[in-house]
């Protein structure tokens, strides 16, 4: 039986926080101490993680993406990826990094049968860099990002969260990018989730405005079809890449929503927006079988909000920073 909601969704795709923690400090996501990180006897174990992974393939996921925090600082991250992929059911796994680590990992993590790779990448510019991750890694990563384009294995997607005043000058940069590599750039509005409120500093910037820029260098009216959040898409001719907008904070793309979220701490979430959380990590350490495991995933979908808008007014549960949602 496959998991559905009651506004004719069905949900063939899970979002796997592995963890909380990041070796980051973006200006939108957390202070720069830090916030508070669960210890790690109430995040979930890999045994654990791969249970849920195969019971919920039974019932019709095929897709996984393991994000953080920082995924990558995960111990056995490659294993990790090898079981999910060679699980029964799962035809695609992906993982979204801050790309710091991918010099290590990357190789590993293709062999282990990784799809897809998104960076999270804000800024070209080195000094920004600084200024937006709070750390002096540009070069690496911006390396990394290189080398990743170049592996005909994987298909690589650069997440840029943009911000008037902050980066919003880059966009055309950013679309060079797409224009000269095999890349989608993918432009995403700010969401309200940082208790320390940037959001509240006048940063955001929406759709219209992306696509106001947009239009002074490609034609925007040849929209093309992208992934479901990727609500605008644009190729142009000539490009070896793509560019897209994810209007994350207008959330247009709710009535196509295929996903389910884990948090590392082992909460279902079924939708980015809403507080709700249902603790599949407590049932399953108090010996439930995969009927319940199934059975919790989906009565947590039915009581999915129609949308994001919807979703926001149920306030139980909040959390003070992506890292802790798993983006
Ligand atoms: N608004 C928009 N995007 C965010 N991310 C983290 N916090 C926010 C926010 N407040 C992004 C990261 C990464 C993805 C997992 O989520 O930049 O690309
Ligand atoms: Fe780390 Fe991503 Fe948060 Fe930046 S946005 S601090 S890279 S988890």
């Amino acid at each position: 039986m496959k998991i559905t909601d009651l506004h004719q969704r069905t949900f063939d795709y899970i979002r796997i926080a592995l963890n909380e923690k990041c070796n980051f400090r973006c200006m939108y996501c957390m202070p720069t101490e830090g916030i508070q990180f669960k210890p790690e006897d109430q995040l979930l174990s890999d045994d654990e993680i791969f249970r849920v992974v195969s019971v919920l393939a039974k019932h019709g996921v095929t897709k996984v993406r393991l994000t953080g925090g920082e995924p990558l600082i995960r111990k056995g991250i490659s294993q990790l990826v090898n079981v999910i992929s060679h699980t029964d059911g799962i035809k695609s796994v992906h993982l979204t990094t801050n790309g710091l680590y991918l010099d290590t990992f990357l190789q590993p993590l293709i062999d282990a049968g990784l799809d897809g790779l998104n960076i999270s990448l804000d800024t070209l510019r080195e000094n920004r860099f600084f200024e937006i991750t709070r750390r002096n890694d540009f070069p690496r990563v911006w390396k990394n990002v290189l080398s990743a384009i170049e592996l005909p294995e994987i298909h690589v997607k650069i997440n840029v969260v943009l911000m008037r005043g902050i980066n919003a000058d880059e966009i055309l940069d950013f679309v060079n990018l797409a224009s000269e590599y095999p890349v989608s750039v993918r432009f995403i509005e700010l969401m309200p989730f940082d208790d320390h409120q940037i959001w509240r500093t006048g940063r955001f910037m929406g759709v219209d405005m992306i696509i106001e820029t947009l239009n002074k260098v490609i034609p925007t009216d040849e929209r093309q079809v992208g992934t479901p959040t990727e609500q605008y898409y644009f190729k142009p001719d000539g490009f070896a890449g793509g560019v897209a907008i994810i209007p994350a904070f207008a959330r247009s793309f709710c009535g196509a929503c295929n996903r389910i979220r884990l948090t590392a701490d082992g909460q279902i979430r079924n939708c980015l927006y809403s507080n709700q959380e249902f603790n599949l990590r407590d049932l399953i350490r108090n010996g439930c079988s995969n009927e319940e495991i199934f059975s919790l995933v989906q009565s947590a979908m039915h009581q999915k909000a129609r949308d994001g808008f919807e979703a926001e007014h149920e306030d139980n549960h909040k959390r003070t920073s992506m890292t802790q949602i798993g983006g």
